[in-house]
């Protein structure tokens, strides 16, 4: 480790709240996300940063730059932006394609999401994807010393413990899945099933959004590793090649003061023009990165259902959805991107008028404070995933609200958090005649009803605000 990274690594201490650890929190994921840059779309980036912004946490991840991953010489650059201290690594273009465009988002992507029919394998993905989290292990053990602790996040990593353990690590190591976990049987049409779960097993502590993800993950681990689960007051555990794993449930959340500092400040020009135009119309948003886990079409057909049972509806409505691009390189997000364009256009077709259209589709991102406006602002959300870990934009929605004139949240029993979030307006996400259905109710909500279900969701979403969740989970790191 050159010089530099020793003084910026010395200084890190453990975030805020996190008093039980002995020495440093050292947080992986791929993207990580530098608040000097562009705000990158995607919840781990948002809810890591609001984790380990104010600590002392160290964040290692991929740089945005392809460089020369693993090379024996090759190590993490240190930077400092304002308080947080972030540990980069390159990778080599070929390297990085078969690992993040192939093996993570061609194959364990769309398994983990249920679409085992979507996963497009190219030889040599596996062993990228294994060249990757073997260069990020050599990284960190070389900036790692005794005690820290080291928070692994999401599918990039699954295999990064065994590597580090091969390596002499021997202190807590965390993983936190912030994707669904699969039904076993869909995890096992994976060729490499029991590599994986002989890494996993490595780990000292599996964190996951849902119950349903925690029942999943341990049949898997038991039936795949031929484990057993253990269950004590403490939760539950599997014993896998020769090892406990932990498995927690800990929902991750949003920061709503975060959320009522970006509606302190004024709104970006569009969005204070667009929401003068949707202030005289009942206005719907739907915000997702373009992704065919959201569901954007089958809501897209959800509310031409609600206009073509009533066509005067297409006069007074706004339904506006922002699907910023993502893994535009990955086929399967190019047809994704097609069938959305093409549900739009044959909606707009069909109900647009010479003045104006009951929809609009927005494929650039927006920042922080244009989303929070836009939330405020909307008379219900559609968050309606086929399949989502969580998904943070039901619980901002919620925080964006004004309590005295809260909108509607209508939710697919297909997201995260749908488990807690009880009191939206719960909907399966490919039946469009309910989420024409859910729309109508909505608008016909009376307000005290709106305020209690308001009222509730609040509950939960400062029962799980991000940092509750990052000291919950760093908690059951420094369990024993
Ligand atoms: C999801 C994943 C994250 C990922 C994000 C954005 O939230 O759980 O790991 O960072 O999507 O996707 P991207 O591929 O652009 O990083």
């Amino acid at each position: 480790m050159g010089s530099i990274g020793q003084v910026w690594v010395d200084a890190i201490r453990p975030p805020i709240g996190t008093a039980k650890l002995d020495g440093r929190l050292i947080a992986v994921s791929n993207r990580v996300s530098r608040p000097t840059k562009a705000a990158t779309a995607g919840g781990l980036a948002q809810a890591l940063s609001e984790a380990l912004r104010g600590g002392d946490g160290l964040w290692v991840g991929w740089s945005g730059e392809y460089g020369h991953a693993g090379h024996a010489d090759n190590g993490f650059d240190f930077e400092t932006v304002g308080d947080m201290a972030f540990g980069l690594l390159d990778i080599d273009p070929d390297t990085f394609r078969g690992y993040y465009e192939g093996y993570a988002n061609s194959v364990l992507w769309p398994v983990f999401h249920g679409r085992p029919d979507l996963v497009a394998r190219t030889d040599g993905d596996f062993s990228a994807y294994s060249t990757v989290n073997t260069a990020f292990a050599e990284a960190i053990a070389r900036t790692a010393v005794p005690g820290d602790t080291i928070w692994v996040h999401d599918y990039h990593f699954l295999i990064l413990a065994s590597a580090l353990r091969a390596r002499g690590m021997g202190g807590p190591i965390g993983l936190f899945l912030h994707i669904p976990f699969p039904q076993p049987a869909t995890f096992r049409t994976l060729p490499e099933a029991r590599h994986i779960v002989r890494a996993l097993a490595a780990y000292d502590t599996i964190g996951v959004q849902t119950r349903r993800d925690a029942v999943r993950l341990a049949e898997t681990l038991a039936s795949v590793g031929e484990g057993t689960i253990v269950t004590d007051r403490a939760g539950f555990r599997v014993l896998v090649h020769g090892s406990h794993v932990r498995i927690k449930v800990r929902p991750i959340g949003t920061q709503p003061r975060e959320i009522e500092a970006s509606l302190a400040k004024p709104p970006p020009e569009d969005v204070a023009a667009y929401l003068a135009f949707a202030a005289r119309t009942y206005s719907l948003i739907g915000i997702d990165r373009l992704d065919y886990s959201k569901g954007i079409a089958h809501r897209i057909r959800g509310f031409e259902r609600y206009l073509a049972a009533d066509p005067a509806r297409a006069g007074d409505t706004v339904f506006t959805q922002i699907a910023p691009l993502s893994r535009e390189t990955v086929p399967a997000y190019s047809r994704e991107r097609a069938e959305v364009e093409a549900e739009a256009g044959h909606l707009i077709s069909r109900f647009g008028g010479l003045a104006d259209s009951p929809f609009k589709l927005m494929t650039k991102g927006c920042d922080r404070v244009g989303v929070a406006h836009l939330l405020r602002g909307a008379d219900a959300a559609l968050v309606t995933p086929l399949a989502d870990g969580m998904n943070l934009v039901a619980k901002e929605y919620v925080a964006a609200q004004d309590p005295a004139d809260p909108g509607v949240l209508i939710l697919s029993d297909m997201a995260g958090a749908a488990e807690d979030m009880t009191d939206a307006l719960i909907i399966d996400p490919h039946d469009a005649e309910g989420i024409a259905a859910a729309i109508r109710a909505s608008r016909a909500m009376p307000l005290g009803e709106r305020r209690e279900r308001h009222a509730a969701l609040m509950k939960v979403v400062e029962a799980t605000r991000v940092d509750r969740w990052v000291a919950a989970c760093v908690a059951d790191l420094a369990a024993d």
